[in-house]
């Protein structure tokens, strides 16, 4: 079974949007991952709902929206009606985290917790069953084009085996300093999802990246 790619639009340009998400139409791009920020819970403003809201017009890509906002629950009816596959929210975000990833599913979407660099695997043991997917971010959220976090790769393969303890389904998804280098160490791991912006839409050929992503 061939990786998931999520290429991150954060990465894309912002004045040729249409043209990049024409390019990723054509590509094997599984899904188109999205990258909201509120310069609250991550020190950056990234695009809001004018910009969400006109994506499902122009694809048939599942959306992944990755929430880098406080207060993520005030948002989940804005999120579904965007008609975005899955929804992830911040564990460091949510202080009833189960009530949140109950709404999420509720309202038609997959819930994913996504973790900060310093926050342990472990602490997920008891929502882990509830879980579509959980997003290990492999730098502190907030930039595209930083430098990838080792020690990510140590905590997929500890969140692997905790999910093949449990027997639960979740994915394993990475964001953050993704390349063909780093995603082998993730896929090797244990990851199932990549999710890449600057590797991506900074190639010549951004398809061809995604192609040899999606064969790691
Ligand atoms: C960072 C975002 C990422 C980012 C990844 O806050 O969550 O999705 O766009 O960008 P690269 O792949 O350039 O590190
Ligand atoms: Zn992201």
């Amino acid at each position: 079974m061939s990786t998931i790619v999520a290429p991150s639009l954060l990465a894309a340009d912002f004045l040729h949007l249409g043209r990049d998400i024409d390019m990723l139409n054509r590509s094997e791009a599984d899904w188109i991952h999205l990258d909201i920020m509120d310069g609250v819970f991550v020190p950056n403003i990234s695009f809001g709902f004018p910009v969400i809201n006109l994506l499902k017009k122009v694809t048939h890509k599942p959306l992944d929206a990755h929430l880098m906002i406080v207060q993520p629950e005030k948002f989940i009816d804005d999120i579904a009606a965007t008609g975005a596959t899955l929804m992830n929210v911040h564990y460091e975000a949510c202080t009833h985290l189960h009530r949140i990833v109950n709404e999420i599913r509720k309202k038609g979407m997959k819930p994913a917790v996504t973790l900060n660099p310093h926050t342990p695997v472990s602490l997920l043991e008891d929502i882990l069953p509830d879980l579509d997917m959980v997003l290990l971010m492999s730098v502190n959220p907030g930039f595209g084009g930083q430098q990838f976090i080792a020690h990510t790769v140590r905590k997929v393969a500890q969140l692997k085996e905790m999910i093949l303890k449990q027997q639960a389904s979740a994915l394993i998804e990475v964001d953050g300093g993704v390349n063909l280098e780093t995603g082998r160490m993730l896929v090797d791991a244990g990851a199932d999802v990549l999710v890449a912006g600057s590797f991506i839409f900074s190639a010549e050929d951004p398809g061809e990246m995604i192609r040899l992503l999606r064969a790691l």
